[in-house]
């Protein structure tokens, strides 16, 4: 097949994103733009400069840029500018709906209000379904670096915006803070009726991927690829139908395996996991949906017939209701029947 012929396909293909972190996808120029905006100096002088920090060897190495780049975000319309400009990747992707992570505490804890936060980007979600007719849910994360208290607190914050969040869920630095130490505050977030997700089995290992789902009761694992080394936990993982939201660039680019060519996307869709495939922070890793398709498309010499697989199931694992979902899987269909699969 000419490789062409493949991306086009990957490119016009229906999807979902359903990991990605809002503040991973502030491209360099629009960070250079905050901060002139918020007179904040970067510690990188140019845009060149700053893309050549982005070799990262683990996710801590990653995490403690990110975070630095997210401080240029002072303002509502700094938060509503970056989601605006990712709605616009998310459309030239064809992606028919996201949900999409924010991380409140790295704001909060400098500063910004909540309501500054969540009203920027709801926003702007709201004129991409207005414009594009994109769909979308917000995920609040809670970060696992600092305690429950400030966890519980950030909890309590959101609940005046409860209209605008569908879920909640666990990132940052995962290594010697296990889904364990949130118990308390994911059991309060399901009583309020927020569903539940964690970062689990990224760097850490296959007993943060059971925690998660026993203790913190969670609908869905993001990454997960480390279950592998737990057959029981892969066979609980297909019983129960829990997806993994996996990330390939992200992956690569973190050290969680050395080459694309020895991931275990394939592998854990051949065992019938429902496995998506996803961005996670794509200003940082080198590419939005698209890219990380056709990277693992190429590195794995994957078929159209998975791809087609893979974006189903990005629709299935989705917290779409089940019309949404048989909607987007109509479109989805459409779009393979006109002959393309072959
Ligand atoms: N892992 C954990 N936390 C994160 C990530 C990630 O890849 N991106 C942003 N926060
Ligand atoms: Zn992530």
């Amino acid at each position: 097949m000419k490789k062409n012929s493949m991306k086009t396909f990957i490119q016009n293909i229906p999807k979902a994103e359903l990991h990605v972190h809002i503040e991973g996808s502030l491209e360099p120029e629009l960070m250079f733009k905050l901060a002139k905006r918020n007179n904040i100096s970067l510690k990188y002088g140019s845009v060149d400069k700053l893309n050549m920090a982005y070799k990262f060897c683990d996710l801590q190495s990653f995490l403690n840029i990110y975070y630095e780049g997210a401080a240029v975000l002072i303002q509502e319309q700094d938060f509503y500018d970056m989601t605006w400009a990712f709605i616009e990747k998310l459309k030239s992707q064809n992606v028919l709906h996201a949900e999409i992570f924010f991380d409140p505490q790295t704001h909060t804890t400098r500063g910004v209000p909540f309501k500054t936060v969540i009203n920027g980007i709801y926003r702007a979600l709201q004129d991409g379904e207005k414009k594009y007719k994109i769909s979308t849910g917000l995920i609040m994360c809670f970060l696992r670096h600092l305690d429950e208290k400030s966890a519980m607190k950030t909890l309590e914050e959101s609940i005046p915006f409860k209209d605008k969040i569908i879920g909640v869920g666990l990132d940052s630095s995962e290594l010697g803070n296990p889904p364990s130490k949130f118990t308390n505050v994911f059991s309060k977030a399901l009583s309020f009726g927020y569903l539940t997700v964690a970062h689990a089995g990224e760097e850490g290992p296959a007993e943060y991927i059971w925690e998660a789902l026993d203790m913190l009761k969670v609908s869905r694992i993001d990454h997960g690829v480390r279950c592998v080394e737990d057959k029981n936990l892969v066979e609980e993982i297909i019983k129960r139908k829990i997806p993994l939201t996996v990330c390939p660039l992200s992956n690569l680019k973190l050290g969680v395996f050395k080459k694309l060519e020895e991931h275990n996307l394939k592998e854990l869709l051949d065992y019938g996991v429902l496995v998506t495939v996803n961005s996670d922070d794509p200003a940082y890793f080198g590419g939005y949906i698209g890219d990380n398709f056709l990277s693992i498309q190429e590195s794995l010499a994957l078929k159209k017939e998975d791809i087609y697989k893979l974006a189903k199931n990005s629709f299935e694992a989705s917290f779409l209701n089940i019309k949404e979902k048989q909607s987007m899987l109509k479109k989805l269909d459409s779009f393979v029947t006109e002959g393309v699969l072959h």
